[in-house]
């Protein structure tokens, strides 16, 4: 840790871990559901336990992306955080909305905009949360008088995203606009902004675990960040094709979408030519592996699935069906838990204070469990969804008969997502057992010292700069 206040991120890396461990359990019992028989029907039913799944992704990984910030910042600027107690203030206020906003919806207190179904005084919560975070950071940039492209992008994508959740706040009785604005939230956050905080972490990671030529990877930066708004932008339409909006939007969506997955593929290639270049020789060889294998999963479940039922000529069978968590989970897995899970990764060995930043095996099992698992929970809901399509919208069976058709591909979900869950299951165990307990033997021994810090912080430039 070259700058004091960088510890800040570690709080926020322990919320979002503990919410990531809650929002398995929810996926594992949204997937029991549908095999039935479901002894909570009338306590817990299906639809709040995929609300509080995703609504626990969604605020998992943004808390992943505010600690990276608060991580990557000060590194990036030289410079010590605006104000740690702000950052602190505001990890608490955050876990206090996700949490609220949990227990709320297990006692219905929803807006039931799919991924947006958080009631309006939380949203008001979220937006000054943002707002305190933003300004925390911006602050510390303006302090330094310096930033590199790197932060910029992400920085950039933070900002983006906070703006973009204002349509979040709109309420329309018309089902066509809620489901249109909507998607200038959802669309343009996972397939917008979130893309470019998703290439500032990949650049910011690649410049020190390869130690490759900032100048080259910041190239590559811009590239990516133009394919981005070129193809993202018009290619929310790939939402439009049948909410009740004019038929122009066909082939705006069909021409725009198909050209998302280059940036996808634009950041697995820049991933490969720098390690390619530099080799894989850092010892965090595990944030290595987390870095690369969300470049890998983010082209093939975001690039490849997402191309797979981006036509309308395709979306008109797919729509609404398994095929949609098929892509949805490998792509969200892929570009962003991974891409979070990869900056934890790096920075945990200095937010510890240990020497040695080599994994232990149980985080390396963590890794190929959930990339393993990931993979089989991908294949299930695929041929799963392959099967309703033919049997419900072709052969023209009904719902409830074509689901009695295809409760293999649950039984295997379930199998696969135990799989994946206890890869989680592990990564959270080295978090908080293995390297945090490290992190209170080493302030320990500090304590008793009289306070010598062990690691005196560094002004010497990272590699790469
Ligand atoms: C990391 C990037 C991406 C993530 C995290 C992601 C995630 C998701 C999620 C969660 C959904 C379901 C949304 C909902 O119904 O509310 C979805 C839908 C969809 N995605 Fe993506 N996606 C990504 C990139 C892409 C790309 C690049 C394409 C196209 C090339 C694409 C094509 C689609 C389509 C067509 C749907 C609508 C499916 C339907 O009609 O039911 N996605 N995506
Ligand atoms: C233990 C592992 C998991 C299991 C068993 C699981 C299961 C499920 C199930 C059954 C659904 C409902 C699908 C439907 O509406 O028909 C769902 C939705 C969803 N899950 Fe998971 N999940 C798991 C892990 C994850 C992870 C790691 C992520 C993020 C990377 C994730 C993201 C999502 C998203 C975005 C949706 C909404 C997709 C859509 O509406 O199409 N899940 N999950
Ligand atoms: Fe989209």
């Amino acid at each position: 840790m070259r700058y004091k206040s960088q510890r800040v991120a570690y709080p926020y890396f322990a919320v979002a871990l503990l919410l990531y461990g809650l929002q398995m359990v929810l996926g594992l019992l949204s997937a029991a559901k549908y095999l039935g028989p479901d002894p909570l029907l009338h306590i817990l039913p299906f639809d709040v336990t995929k609300e509080m799944h995703t609504n626990l992704l969604i605020v998992w990984v943004l808390t992943g992306f505010m600690g990276a910030a608060y991580y990557l910042v000060p590194e990036e600027s030289r410079t010590e955080l605006y104000s740690e107690k702000l950052a602190y203030v505001q990890i608490v206020v955050w876990t206090l909305m996700g949490l609220t906003a949990v227990i709320g919806y297990f006692f219905g207190w929803t807006t039931g905009n799919k991924l947006l179904e958080q009631p309006y005084p939380l949203k008001l919560v979220i937006v000054a949360v943002m707002l305190l975070f933003l300004f925390n950071i911006l602050m510390t940039i303006k302090k330094a008088g310096r930033w590199t492209t790197t932060e910029g992008v992400l920085v950039g994508g933070l900002v983006a995203s906070a703006v973009l959740y204002l349509p979040a706040l709109g309420s329309w009785d018309n089902y066509t606009m809620a489901v249109f604005y909507r998607w200038w939230t959802v669309h343009l956050w996972v397939e917008g902004v979130w893309e470019l905080i998703q290439g500032g972490m990949l650049a910011f990671l690649l410049i020190r675990l390869s130690g490759v030529d900032r100048e080259a990877m910041e190239k590559w930066l811009y590239v990516i960040v133009g394919l981005t708004f070129i193809s993202g932008i018009l290619g929310t339409a790939h939402h439009y094709f049948w909410i009740g909006v004019p038929s122009y939007w066909l082939p705006v969506g069909d021409i725009f979408s198909a050209m998302e997955p280059l940036s996808f593929l634009g950041m697995a290639i820049y991933a490969y030519f720098a390690l390619r270049r530099s080799g894989f020789s850092h010892p965090n060889q595990l944030a290595l592996h987390w870095t690369i294998g969300s470049a890998v999963y983010s082209a093939l479940g975001a690039g490849v699935l997402g191309l797979a039922h981006t036509f309308a000529s395709v979306n008109k069978w797919t729509h609404g069906t398994l095929i949609t968590p098929m892509h949805g989970h490998m792509a969200f897995f892929g570009a962003y838990v991974m891409i979070v899970l990869a900056v934890i990764t790096y920075a945990m060995p200095s937010l510890t204070g240990r020497k040695d930043d080599r994994q232990s095996a149980v985080a390396m099992w963590g890794f190929w469990l959930q990339v393993g698992g990931m993979f089989g929970m991908t294949m299930a809901f695929a041929a799963g969804g392959v099967a309703q399509v033919y049997l419900e919208r072709i052969m023209g069976m009904g719902y409830l008969d074509t689901q009695s058709k295809i409760r293999i591909h649950f039984v295997i979900l379930i199998v696969t997502g135990s799989i994946f869950a206890t890869g989680v299951g592990l990564y959270l165990w080295d978090f908080f057992f293995i390297q945090s307990r490290h992190a209170l033997r080493v302030m320990r021994e500090q304590r008793e010292r009289g306070g010598v810090p062990v690691e005196a912080p560094s002004a010497a430039p990272a590699p790469g700069e």
